[in-house]
């Protein structure tokens, strides 16, 4: 697959961007056509094409005629972006790959954009039109963070040797090279002491004031352009680099004011054409009308010839009518479940892994999820009555044994139905889980508890460590091999994750670096991992491996202002999950069921109270009234403390401590005495 140079899609923006919205439906639907033709005959190789056909039993050109709109507006806005845009994660082949995956299967199509069940390609991870248009003229109006960091980085550059000169020869002009030799020295301290360099900060503060991107994204990026040792690279110098990003320091260094973007061209509303169905299953059309002036005649005949009780010609078709809609709601029903089934990875499967030199082998087993998952008070549910996957593992010698890295079963946690029945959902479907909530709404120890019955293994990486990409992606070593050295990659733990069934936990997602997020980025596409460090070998996902990322926000950044650290993200990688998630706290009464169930000693009325303590922190904290919050890990601790102290305090005292301990005295100042007279009000009767 080839992609377009900036030209060729530029002169596509341009065309996509031109077409005439006050062109009937119908005409504006072809304009996209010939648009995303261009885009076809351009990129796709004929081993490319041949692929789509085979895949879909349909020529490329073929498919073009049978899908929605939108379907051909993410094509064409995906390969241009790949080209205009290619840090944020648009690539062709991603859009192809969901047009073919969705192509045969109802389950990855939008339902609301099928029509009646015939237009197909539509994946549910694409950008619905209007969204696609917007990210269109995205393209052309506004900057990528990746072009913003570029212009803040000269813009930098430009300042930094204004400075040095007027530091070293005021006045004068001092050559390339001692500019140079500046830069490469304060670059040295900015790597061994941290030593941010002035002039950029200040450049990426100017071009945060002008574009209205926030500091710290662009920073992040500026960081990896200082981070090179290639300062006279083309690009990295002003006078030769790009004249676009020239265009862009320019208007920051002169405050001028930024395009404005075009309102988005109105859209067609359906789409126009007939949708071609070729399923092997007949389709009956509506039945002819009948000449009014004779139909009076023919329901007169009808009426005699029943003996009255058929009224006319209207009740047949009306039955007609009827039978038809049922009937093709039947085929796609049929479809849907066949869909389904050949999505799902088929029961005794088996694999294997490697785990410190022994091998454990697996085999897939359906289980009913309402087997398996009770509510707060130990009751099965109906709505778990469907089919999961689960791994049985066993050792060497055929023992059911635990994989080691499944997390265990902890019997106290309290499962609520609606998270359940969305998260093992999306598993079925092989979608990537995004669950967000607030601080101990128990996030990462659903999804580890889900897995512990599931028998999953489980991988799990803190983005807001301090990980590199050799870590994470994997790095290449130095071996001595029959004495001679020899340098061999190291697979990181993503890729060796990938190749197993494991669910892969991205805890505090939003709060990721951007370049780990770019690594993950390519990996959360179905397609693969590419490893460039080991000749750009594809790592291809196991059909049960999964991520699950837990974050404090939707993906939208922090809208609290209580999660330091949380970021937006990019539309592109929030696409990449098929399902979100959202945990909040338990209610009053699974939290004092799980303060009995997890300390069975504890005072009953003391779980209790502890549970109404947490309910009214939580109320002041979601109010605004307090900084500070009350999560089911502060209740552990809680419960524990109280148990202690009360062997050798009296209850009155102990509680007091509790409160200080867990509570009061890790809030601000001004948030304390609410606490105290909150904790009066629950405890101060006595048990
Ligand atoms: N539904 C629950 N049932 C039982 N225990 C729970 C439940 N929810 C949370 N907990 C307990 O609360 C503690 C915190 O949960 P967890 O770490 O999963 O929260 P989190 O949402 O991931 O928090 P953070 O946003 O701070 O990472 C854990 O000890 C967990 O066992
Ligand atoms: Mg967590």
């Amino acid at each position: 697959m080839k992609t377009l140079t900036t030209t060729e899609a530029n002169g596509i923006l341009d065309d996509m961007l031109r077409i005439n919205r006050d062109l009937s439906g119908n005409d504006q639907r072809s304009e996209y056509k010939i648009q995303f033709r261009k885009v076809i005959n351009l990129c796709l190789e004929t081993e490319d094409r041949a692929k789509i056909k085979d895949k879909c039993g349909f020529t490329i050109n073929r498919m073009t005629d049978m899908v929605l709109w939108p379907v051909l507006t993410n094509v064409v806005l995906y390969a241009l972006g790949e080209t205009l845009r290619p840090s944020e994660g648009y690539t062709l082949s991603a859009a192809l790959n969901r047009l073919v995956s969705a192509w045969n299967n109802d389950a990855k199509c939008r339902p609301a954009v099928r029509g009646s069940g015939v237009s197909r390609g539509f994946h549910i991870a694409m950008l619905d039109g209007a969204a696609a248009q917007h990210a269109l003229l995205n393209l052309r109006h506004q900057h990528s963070i990746g072009d913003l960091a570029h212009a803040a980085y000269l813009l930098g550059r430009v300042m930094f040797n204004a400075q040095t000169t007027k530091e070293c020869k005021p006045g004068g002009e001092l050559p390339q090279s001692t500019l140079d030799d500046v830069l490469h020295n304060a670059l040295n301290d900015y790597r061994d002491k941290g030593t941010e360099p002035e002039a950029f900060l200040k450049a990426c503060t100017m071009v945060s004031d002008w574009s209205a991107a926030p500091h710290h994204d662009i920073w992040a990026h500026v960081k990896l352009l200082l981070s090179r040792d290639d300062i006279d690279s083309d690009e990295l110098n002003y006078d030769r680099a790009d004249s676009d990003i020239q265009t862009l320091v320019t208007m920051v260094m002169t405050g001028q004011a930024k395009p404005e973007p075009e309102a988005a061209p109105v859209a067609p509303v359906a789409d126009p054409e007939p949708l071609v169905e070729d399923d092997g299953y007949e389709r009956f059309d509506e039945p002819e009308p009948l000449d009014p002036s004779l139909s009076p005649a023919v329901d007169a005949l009808i009426k005699q010839a029943s003996s009255g009780s058929i009224t006319g010609v209207g009740a047949y078709v009306d039955k007609f009518r009827k039978v038809n809609t049922a009937y093709h709601e039947a085929i796609a029903e049929i479809k849907r479940t066949r869909d389904k089934l050949s999505s799902m990875p088929v029961a005794g499967h088996t694999g294997s892994a490697k785990i410190d030199g022994n091998t454990l082998t697996y085999e897939v087993v359906k289980r009913k999820a309402s087997e398996l998952f009770t509510d707060a008070r130990g009751r099965k549910s109906k709505k778990l009555n469907f089919e999961v996957n689960t791994l049985v593992w066993r050792d060497d010698s055929g023992n059911v044994v635990r994989h080691p890295d499944c997390p265990e079963i902890d019997e106290t946690y309290k499962f609520r139905m609606h998270h359940l029945i969305k998260y093992l959902t999306a598993k079925i479907f092989g979608q990537h889980v995004w669950l967000h909530g607030h601080t101990g709404t128990g996030k990462t120890s659903f999804v580890e508890q889900v897995e512990a019955r599931l028998g999953f293994p489980m991988e799990r990486l803190n983005l807001d460590s301090n990980m590199e990409r050799a870590d994470i992606v994997g790095a290449i070593d130095i071996v001595v091999e029959n004495g001679a050295p020899k340098s061999q990659f190291t697979e990181g733990m993503l890729p060796k994750a990938m190749q197993q069934p494991v669910v892969f936990l991205l805890d505090e997602i939003d709060a990721g670096r951007p370049d780990m997020l770019f690594v993950l980025q390519r990996a959360l596409e179905n397609k693969g991992l590419t490893l460039t460090e080991d000749g750009g070998r594809l790592v291809k996902p196991h059909p049960l491996f999964m991520f699950a990322g837990t974050a404090n926000s939707r993906g939208q950044g922090d809208e609290h202002g209580w999660y330091q650290g949380v970021r937006p993200m990019n539309l592109a990688f929030l696409n990449r999950f098929g399902a979100f998630i959202e945990i909040g706290y338990m209610d009053e009464d699974d939290e004092k069921q799980f303060l009995k169930d997890a300390y069975p000693d504890l005072n009953t009325k003391m779980a209790d109270q502890l549970a109404a303590f947490a309910q009214m922190v939580r109320a002041s904290f979601m109010n605004g009234e307090l900084s500070q919050t009350v999560s089911p890990r502060n209740l552990h601790a809680m419960a524990q403390y109280y148990q202690h102290f009360a062997v050798f305090m009296s209850h009155e005292d102990a509680w007091v401590e509790v409160i200080e301990t867990c509570v009061s005295d890790a809030a601000p100042a001004d948030n304390q005495q609410r606490i105290v007279e909150l904790s009066r009000t629950v405890f101060g009767g006595g048990l």
